[in-house]
């Protein structure tokens, strides 16, 4: 019986790791550690609350004395961290809870990890802190290409850099200490669950209410898409079976210009749902700040070494995407509720 501490699993990927695991396995427990910030809401989990293999801790990975506690607690056999502050365009606005959350919050999971697991003539068995990294600490594409786990680093965001920050950390202690760990750094995940900032459900959810689609300069930037349970399938295996102290990049070749995705969400709803819904609600706006023009991974190394691939094409994940948000207005409700609405208007104005 293995136990997981999942930090962050009240957001959107963490809640959709927590549901795959405990579908996916009878004998794990998952303990997981949450600050509920505006992008953790327990509703993804309403599914799962009552199960007696899952326990939610709401704290702060900062905690030092919280999460050593839960270190002393439960028998931890694996910390999955995905715990961060996600969001490029908040960073930009305020980069200081970036460096807070991600950087020293990941230190001190790192810490406590450490404390509770190295023993006298090395690690306690079997254990492994698996750092959840993004392909943006790779800073950005030209128009050829792709990023390799042996790519240098070159982060441009407030939220990269901070993310870059906590992932060298991470090969910090392993280099140092050779405490168990990997590190995966994946392209952009799309899916049920996702908070209505990033780009995807912020088109359904505006299309949905006839409100301006806003693209940013071009529209011509370009992102790798990975349905969110494609991902936590890949962490699932490189927590089983990837080698200690190995980077894996996790994407796979499913590149789309942000204007395609603009036109894609509104012709699904224009076609399926509301025909209101057209090309007129495009508005292309400012740029975002040192934009980054293109990401592309080539996932050669985890599908050579661990046999995984992307199962989900766009044209399949998107469809599937745009059904969840349609059959849970509710949650779209309830996420869109209070502090967002505010969020919204100040940044387009
Ligand atoms: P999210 O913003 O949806 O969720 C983040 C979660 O972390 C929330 O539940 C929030 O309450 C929690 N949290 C924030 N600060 C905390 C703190 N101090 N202590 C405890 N909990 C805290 O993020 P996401 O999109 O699910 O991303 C999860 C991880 O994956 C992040 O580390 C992110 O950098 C990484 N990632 C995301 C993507 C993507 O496309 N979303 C791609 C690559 C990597
Ligand atoms: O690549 C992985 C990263 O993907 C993760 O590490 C981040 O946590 C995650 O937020 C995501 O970052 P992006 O900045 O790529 O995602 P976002 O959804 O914010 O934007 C996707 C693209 O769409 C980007 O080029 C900016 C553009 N955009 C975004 C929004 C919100 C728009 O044109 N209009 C918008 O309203």
């Amino acid at each position: 019986m293995k136990t997981y501490l999942v930090t962050g699993g009240a957001g959107f990927i963490g809640s959709n790791f927590i549901l795959y695991m405990l579908k996916k396995y009878r004998d794990i427990n998952i303990i997981n550690l949450d600050k509920l910030t505006y992008a953790g809401n327990l509703e993804n989990l309403k599914s799962v609350e009552s199960d007696k293999r899952y326990t939610f801790v709401q704290g702060d990975i900062c905690d030092k004395e919280l999460v050593t506690n839960l270190f002393k607690k439960y028998e931890i056999d694996y910390v999955v961290h995905f715990a961060a502050e996600s969001h490029v365009d908040r960073s930009i606005k305020n980069p200081e809870i970036f460096a807070k959350t991600n950087v020293l919050g990941t230190v001190n999971l790192l810490n406590c990890a450490k404390n509770a697991w190295e023993t006298a003539d090395g690690w306690k068995a079997g254990v492994k802190f698996h750092h959840v990294s993004t392909d943006e600490v790779y800073g950005s594409l030209g128009e050829t290409g792709y990023f390799l786990e042996t790519t240098p680093l070159d982060p441009h965001s407030p939220y990269s850099a901070s993310k870059t920050g906590s992932d060298l950390m991470v090969k910090a202690y392993f280099d140092t200490y050779k405490m168990p760990v990997n590190i995966t750094r994946c392209s952009n995940n799309y899916g049920p669950y996702q908070f209505p900032e990033k780009l995807i459900p912020l088109l359904i959810n505006n299309c949905l209410n006839h409100k301006d689609l806003p693209v940013y300069g071009s529209g011509m930037n370009i992102r790798d898409w990975l349905y969110v349970e494609d991902h936590c399938k890949a962490i699932d295996m490189v927590i089983n079976n990837g080698r200690l102290g190995q980077v894996y990049n996790i994407g796979g070749h499913n590149e789309r210009t942000n204007i395609t995705i603009v036109k894609t969400v509104i012709n699904y709803i224009n076609e399926n749902v509301d025909k209101e819904v057209t090309d007129n609600l495009i508005k292309y706006v400012a740029d975002r700040k040192g934009h980054d023009l293109r990401y592309g991974i080539d996932p050669t190394k985890i599908k050579n070494e661990l046999g995984w691939y992307p199962e989900t094409t766009f044209e399949i994940g998107i469809v599937k995407t745009i059904k969840w948000y349609l059959g849970n207005k509710e949650w779209m409700k309830n996420v869109t509720s209070g502090d967002y609405q505010k969020y919204y208007e100040k940044m387009y104005d």
